[in-house]
């Protein structure tokens, strides 16, 4: 793939007053070139003001999500070359905008601070003053390893329908945490974690569109998590 490619991408500042619009800027193609290689060169040689979140540029800090062709993805993770010429870039749905392609991931971290995303225990005094080691089986490992993979990136939380519909729903990236810790056996949280999220707004309220694994860029399958969840409440 030759020549150029031309990014159409969404341009707002709340806080100016102007409409939001679309601006389109033609990227010289080259090979093994991402979307946000071609975002950071729309900010470094065409405009300064476009306002753009990254941190690692390798799949790992979560940081760049944007829409790319009406799909949340990670900017870095994605290749224009899986994309063709004509790449259209938004921000986020689910979150709140900040500028041109920067979200707000202040709720989105809120609801997953709610759901206790750390091992809860009982023996205060060895976490004070540890002896020794909680050991794990493969098995006991294997029972949340998939859901440790999450990097919060929020792309799960953009494709949830419930979350647009419901902004109470805590969304599948916390439920997934939640589940993550439920089945550790390292953990003693049990009924405590599963009433975090048996309510109105709760898990109950998913309707398995199942968007939340199809974009997740690690393999996490938050919708499977959250039919485990609700089969360790049905059964108590
Ligand atoms: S910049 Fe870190 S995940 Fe993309």
């Amino acid at each position: 793939m030759e020549g150029k490619v031309v990014f159409t991408v969404f341009r707002h500042d709340p806080s100016a007053g102007a409409r939001p619009r679309y601006v389109s800027y033609e990227v010289p193609y080259r090979s093994g070139m991402t979307v946000l290689d071609g975002l950071l060169y729309i900010k470094e040689r065409i405009d300064h003001t476009l306002a753009i979140r990254y941190s690692c540029r390798m799949g790992i800090c979560g940081s760049c999500g944007v829409k790319v062709n009406g799909l949340p993805r990670l900017a870095c993770f994605t290749q224009v070359s899986e994309l063709g010429r004509s790449i259209k870039v938004e921000p986020l749905p689910n979150h709140p905008l900040v500028r041109d392609l920067v979200t707000d991931f202040s709720t989105f971290f809120a609801k997953h601070k709610s759901v206790k995303p750390w091992l809860i225990r009982k023996d205060v005094e060895e976490q004070e003053n540890p002896t020794g080691q909680y050991l794990q089986s493969d098995a006991e490992l294997e029972r949340y390893i998939q859901f440790s993979y999450c990097i919060s990136c929020g792309l799960c939380y953009s494709a949830c329908p419930v979350v647009t519909a419901l902004p109470e729903f805590p969304g599948p990236q916390a439920l997934a945490w939640l589940y993550r810790f439920y089945v550790d056996s390292r953990d003693h949280g049990g009924r405590e974690r599963l009433e975090i999220l048996d309510r109105a707004t709760g898990i109950w309220r998913c309707h398995f569109a199942g968007s939340c694994s199809q974009v997740c860029p690690k393999g996490v399958d938050p919708a499977l998590a959250i039919q485990l969840l609700r089969r360790a409440l049905i059964r108590g």
